[in-house]
């Protein structure tokens, strides 16, 4: 399942591993993670070599379950501090170095070899899992995605406006869109669903009905 920031996959995606009993993998988070660690250590972000280097000495696991799954870095749970404005303001450096991207798609694809598994990302039908039996491509006006961010955000005394939450999409839109190395990008054999006016149910619902279709199909 691929979409851009705020389309509403990671909720879709959880809550769809729940259903059928799959693995959920958050693909955005291990970014998330291995930038958390170079912010900790001091890693020159600009540095590919460096960020090569800490990939290779950083240990990042899952533990937990679909609706409460957790993240690790060498043993640190980091579930929430992969989420602070330092760690998504830095992980396009991550996300844009190819020789780190190359680690974690074997890694992605090494977490996928232990059963079935609901993948989320950026680059999942394209690069990381071409031959998955099902691809997804979530979807919805920024305007949409940024009022699920704001209200997720859930920050009375913020100082941060719906303005802002905009702003910043529109940021993460472009660096997603445009960036060299594996780009956010509709597979051709994607199922595209516009999400601005469902319900998270709704998309679920409508996902299990592609998928019972194509079982019945056995257009796998
Ligand atoms: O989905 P997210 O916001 O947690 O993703 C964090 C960052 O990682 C985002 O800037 C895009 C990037 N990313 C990526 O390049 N490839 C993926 N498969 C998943 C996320």
């Amino acid at each position: 399942m691929d979409g851009p920031a705020g389309s509403g996959k990671s909720t879709v995606a959880r809550m769809l591993a729940k259903r059928l009993g799959f693995k959920y993998l958050d693909t955005g988070a291990m970014y998330r993670a291995l930038t958390w660690k170079a912010l900790q250590d001091g890693v020159d972000l600009k540095d590919a070599n460096a960020l090569c280097q800490l990939m290779d000495q950083t240990i990042i696991r899952f533990g937990g379950r679909n609706d409460d799954l957790q993240i690790f870095v060498d043993g640190v749970n980091v579930t929430e501090k992969i989420r602070l404005p330092s760690v998504t303001n830095n992980v396009h450096y991550i996300s844009n170095t190819p020789s780190v991207r190359q680690r974690m798609v074997k890694l992605q694809r090494t977490f996928a070899s232990e059963g079935n598994i609901i993948a989320e990302g950026r680059d999942m039908g394209t690069v990381v899992f071409p031959h998955a039996e099902k691809k997804f491509f979530l979807d919805a006006e920024i305007e949409e995605r940024a009022r699920r961010r704001y209200g997720e955000m859930n920050l009375p005394d913020s100082d941060v406006s719906y303005a802002d939450v905009i702003k910043d999409i529109e940021i993460r839109d472009k660096r997603d869109t445009t960036r060299k190395n594996s780009p956010l990008m509709k597979s051709d054999d994607a199922i595209y669903l516009n999400t601005t006016k469902m319900s998270v149910e709704e998309v679920v619902s409508r996902i299990c009905e592609e998928l019972e279709s194509a079982v019945k199909k056995q257009d796998f």
